[in-house]
C-alpha cells in the first residue's frame, strides 16, 4: 500500500501518455497522492483537465507560473514528494536528466530534487537502441535513477520491439518496491534465468529442460527483500514474477547482450541454463528432407555470460553468483566451476534424474565459496532463494 505517500509525477511528451492517466488512478486507489506535472509535448498527448480531475490536484507545467511560484515554488515543489516517477520519460526527457539540463519545468524539478527518481521510458525501439539512449541510461542508473521498462512488443508507432512504456500495473508495483523496506533497498540486482533457445531454422530450435522455476523464484525473493531487480529470461515455463523488470530473451547472445545493457548492478546472479553452444549458421528457411540425407549442423560456441562478467576489469558486480546443474561427483564440479568462471559464489546442486530436482518443485543446493561448501538441506526452491537473498543481503551489507 502507498497511503500517504506523495507521489510527484512528470508526464513527458510521448503516446504512452494515455498509460499515466490510468497510472493517477491505479496510484491513488493504494492511497498515494499525485502531484502532476505536465511537459509542453505531454499538453499535446493528454489534457491537464483530465490529468487534474484524475490526480483531483493542481496541474503544474510551467516554469515561470508566478501564481503556482507564489503557492509553491519549483524547489518546494521537487522536494515534498517521497518519489519523483517519470512516465513516460521520453528520449528528450532522459537526455535532458542525464545532461543535467533544466529549460523548463520537469527538467528543473528533476535538477533541483533529493528525492528518489523512478522512470518509466517509452519511445520508438530505433530511439531506444539509440547510442545516445544507452548513453544516457548509463549515466542515469549510475547516478541513481530506478527504471522501470520498457517492454517489448508492438508500438504505437507500427514497430516491434523494446520501448513499449511498462504497464500501469507495473509501474505501481515498481513504486511499491521503492518504498520496500528491506535489506536491500537501494541495491541494484541482475538475475539471469530460464533456458535459452538456439534456432536451428525459424520453426525448430535448441533447448533444455530448465523451466526457470528456481531462478524466477530467486528474483521474487531479492525484490521481496527491496532489491530493484532486473529479471533478463529466457523463454520459462514459469511466469516472470511481479515487481520485477523483466527482460525477455530467446538466445544466450541476446541474453549477454541483456546483461550488458543492465550493468552495473550491485549483484548478478545467474540462474539461466544458457546452451553452451548454438547452430553456427541458422537457416532462415525451414530446412527440408533431402534425397542427399539428413543435415548435419555445425555449432559455434555461445559466450560463457557468467564467465565474461565474472572477469570483468571494469563494471564487475561486487558479488556475482553462479549455479551449477551436475549430475555427478557436484563439490568437486561445482568447486573447480567456481574457480573456472571466477564468480564468487556457486550455488550447485545434484540434477541427476533420480533426485526429480530439474522440473520439480524442490531443490537441494550446496553453497560453495571460498570459505567452502555448505550443504543445505533439501526444501522448496521459494525457501532456498529466500535463504539464497538474505545470504546476498548480508554479503551486501558486509
Ligand atoms: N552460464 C552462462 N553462460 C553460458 C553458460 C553458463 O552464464 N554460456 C552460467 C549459468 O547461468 C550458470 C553457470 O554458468 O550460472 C554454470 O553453467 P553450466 O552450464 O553448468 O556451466 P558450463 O561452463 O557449461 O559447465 P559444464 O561443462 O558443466 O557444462
Amino acid at each position: 500500500m502507498l497511503s500517504s505517500k506523495r507521489i510527484l509525477l512528470i508526464i513527458g511528451g510521448g503516446i504512452a501518455a494515455y498509460k499515466s492517466l490510468d497510472l493517477i488512478r491505479r496510484l491513488r486507489e493504494r492511497g498515494a497522492a499525485v502531484t502532476p506535472v505536465l511537459t509542453r509535448a505531454a499538453e499535446e498527448f493528454v489534457t491537464p483537465l483530465s490529468v487534474s480531475a484524475l490526480a483531483s490536484e493542481k496541474v503544474y507545467g510551467d516554469l515561470f507560473d508566478l501564481t503556482a511560484e507564489a503557492e509553491m515554488g519549483h524547489i518546494q515543489l521537487s522536494r515534498s514528494a517521497d518519489l519523483i516517477v517519470v512516465a513516460p520519460a521520453t528520449a528528450d526527457l532522459m537526455g535532458k536528466m542525464a545532461g543535467g539540463l533544466a529549460n523548463d519545468l520537469a527538467s528543473t524539478l528533476l535538477m533541483a530534487t533529493d528525492t528518489p527518481v523512478l522512470c518509466a521510458p517509452a519511445m520508438n525501439v530505433r530511439m531506444w537502441e539509440h547510442p545516445a539512449t544507452r548513453r544516457n541510461l548509463k549515466q542515469l542508473q549510475a547516478d541513481g535513477v530506478c527504471f522501470v521498462g520498457p517492454n517489448e512488443g508492438d508500438m504505437a508507432c507500427g514497430e516491434y520491439g523494446p520501448g513499449r512504456m511498462s504497464e500501469p500495473l507495473e509501474i505501481v508495483a515498481a513504486v511499491e518496491a521503492q518504498f520496500a523496506a528491506g535489506p536491500l533497498v537501494g541495491k541494484r540486482v541482475l538475475v539471469t534465468s530460464g533456458p535459452t533457445h538456439e534456432p536451428i531454422d525459424p520453426v525448430r530450435y535448441i533447448a533444455n529442460r530448465s523451466s526457470g522455476a528456481q531462478g524466477s523464484a530467486v528474483a521474487q525473493a531479492l525484490a521481496e527483500l527491496g532489491a530493484e531487480v532486473i529479471f533478463v529470461t529466457g523463454p520459462a515455463d514459469v511466469p516472470p514474477p511481479s515487481g520485477v523488470q523483466v527482460v525477455p530473451v530467446e538466445t544466450a547472445q541476446q541474453m549477454s547482450d541483456a546483461v550488458d545493457a543492465a550493468l552495473p548492478v550491485d549483484a548478478g546472479v545467474f540462474a539461466a541454463a544458457v546452451a553452451d553452444w548454438r547452430v553456427a549458421s541458422a537457416s532462415d528457411k525451414k530446412l527440408k528432407k533431402s534425397r542427399d540425407g539428413l543435415p548435419v549442423l555445425e555449432f559455434a560456441e555461445n559466450p560463457d555470460i557468467l564467465k565474461r562478467v565474472s572477469r570483468m576489469e571494469n563494471g564487475r558486480p561486487p558479488l556475482v553468483v553462479g549455479f551449477a546443474a551436475e549430475t555427478d561427483d557436484v563439490i568437486e564440479h561445482a568447486t573447480a566451476k567456481r574457480l573456472r568462471k571466477g564468480c564468487d559464489w556457486i550455488v550447485a546442486n545434484d540434477v541427476s534424474p533420480a533426485t526429480g530436482i530439474m522440473g520439480g518443485s524442490e531443490n537441494a543446493v550446496i553453497l560453495i565459496s571460498d570459505s567452502g561448501a555448505e550443504e543445505w538441506p533439501r526444501m522448496g526452491k521459494a525457501e532456498v532463494a529466500r535463504r539464497l537473498a538474505s545470504r546476498i543481503a548480508d554479503a551486501l551489507a558486509g
